[in-house]
Formats: structure tokens, C-alpha cells, sequence
């Protein structure tokens, strides 16, 4: 039984009293609040890539995000009152984590997605992992913002790492070290 409930935890992370106190009393419980973060599964993968799409100018393709699956990545996406609003994915190995996609569906930035699921991965990445690295293009500025405020610092830039309009864009490589 336990282990059951290990599972599900490690499947789902919710507050179930929030959600009641959402039931009964809605005004007094925020919608960040009812956020809840979930494995994702192929079947969010319709909604995922449409986010993807909309995000980013070199979105990427339904088999980056399978692959991601194969590889046993951390694959997570947030939603509210059943709807996908984001996801985000983490690989891990020989102590180092690496956040390889975060990306909130435009009508719902600003409401607390992203930090939520950088706050999430952070927590997976802890124990298993010195330190997590990410990349991020020089012109994100809403991405940096974040990433500074939850404590990433800029560690060097990676050149033409990304596919731009006029052939590559260096990113900027930013860490968290966690102990
Ligand atoms: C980056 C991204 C994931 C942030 O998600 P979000 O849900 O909008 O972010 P949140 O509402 O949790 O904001 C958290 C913090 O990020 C910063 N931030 C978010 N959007 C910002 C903006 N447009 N301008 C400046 N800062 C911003 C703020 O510090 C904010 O903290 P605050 O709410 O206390 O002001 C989202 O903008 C996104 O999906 N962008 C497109 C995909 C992408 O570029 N992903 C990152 C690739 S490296």
C-alpha cells in the first residue's frame, strides 16, 4: 500500500486541501494556488506541441519529445483544473541536471506557471544532483528574470548553439548550484 502511494506521489503533485478549501470556500484560494503538476504522458503530447509551436520560432518536434520519454527524462506538465498550461523537462546524470525545456501557452504567462514548474524541477533535480544547468537565448529576457530570481547565475555563453533567422545565436549558460 505504501508503495502505492509512493507511485501515485511521484506521479502527481497537488494539494489536496487547497482543493477542498477551492470547493468551499473559492474565494479565498488563488488559481496558482490549484496549480498541479503531472507526468507527462503521449496523450498530452497534442497539446504540449501546440504550446511548442506557438513558443517558439525552431519549435521542437513530436520525436524530441518521445525521445525524452525513451531516455527516462523528467517530463512534467502543469495544469489547471485539467487543462495543459505548461511543461517542462529535466534530464539527470552523473550529478549534474539539466532543464532542456520550460515554456508556459502564451495566454497563461505572467500567472506563476513557470516559476512553479522551475520550482518543481529544482526539487526533483535536489539529492540527485550538484548542480542544474540551463541554456537560455541573450534576448529571453522574461526567461533570465526568472531564472535569476529563483537564484541561476550566468556562467559562460555557448556559441551558436541555437538556429536563428541568420544562421545560429549564442546562449547564455546559466547554473544553480544546489549544495
Ligand atoms: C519563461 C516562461 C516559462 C515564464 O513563465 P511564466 O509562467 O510567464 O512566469 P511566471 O508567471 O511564473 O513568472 C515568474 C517570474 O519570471 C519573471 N517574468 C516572467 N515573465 C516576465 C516578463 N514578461 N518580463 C519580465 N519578467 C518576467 C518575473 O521575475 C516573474 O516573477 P513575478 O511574477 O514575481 O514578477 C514563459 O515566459 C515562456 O513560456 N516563455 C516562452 C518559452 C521560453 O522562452 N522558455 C524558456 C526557454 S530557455
Amino acid at each position: 500500500m505504501r508503495g502505492l502511494l509512493d507511485k501515485i506521489k511521484k506521479m502527481v503533485v497537488y494539494d489536496a486541501d487547497t482543493e477542498f478549501y477551492a470547493k468551499v470556500f473559492p474565494e479565498s484560494v488563488e488559481k496558482r494556488d490549484l496549480l498541479r503538476l503531472r507526468t507527462m504522458t503521449h496523450a498530452d503530447l497534442h497539446t504540449v506541441l501546440e504550446i511548442e509551436r506557438k513558443n517558439y520560432q525552431f519549435p521542437w518536434e513530436e520525436d524530441i519529445f518521445t525521445d525524452c520519454f525513451k531516455a527516462g527524462y523528467s517530463c512534467w506538465v502543469c495544469e489547471f483544473q485539467g487543462k495543459v498550461l505548461g511543461y517542462s523537462l529535466l534530464s539527470i546524470a552523473v550529478g549534474e541536471a539539466h532543464i532542456l525545456n520550460i515554456s508556459v501557452d502564451p495566454a497563461e504567462q505572467k500567472q506563476g506557471v513557470g516559476r512553479k514548474m522551475l520550482e518543481h524541477l529544482i526539487e526533483v533535480a535536489r539529492g540527485r544532483a550538484e548542480t542544474v544547468f540551463l541554456e537560455v537565448r541573450p534576448t529571453n529576457t522574461a526567461a533570465i528574470a526568472l531564472y535569476e530570481d529563483v537564484g541561476f547565475n550566468e556562467i559562460g555563453i555557448r556559441k551558436g548553439y541555437y538556429p536563428a533567422e541568420n544562421g545560429r545565436e549564442d546562449a547564455l549558460m546559466l547554473a544553480l548550484q544546489l549544495f
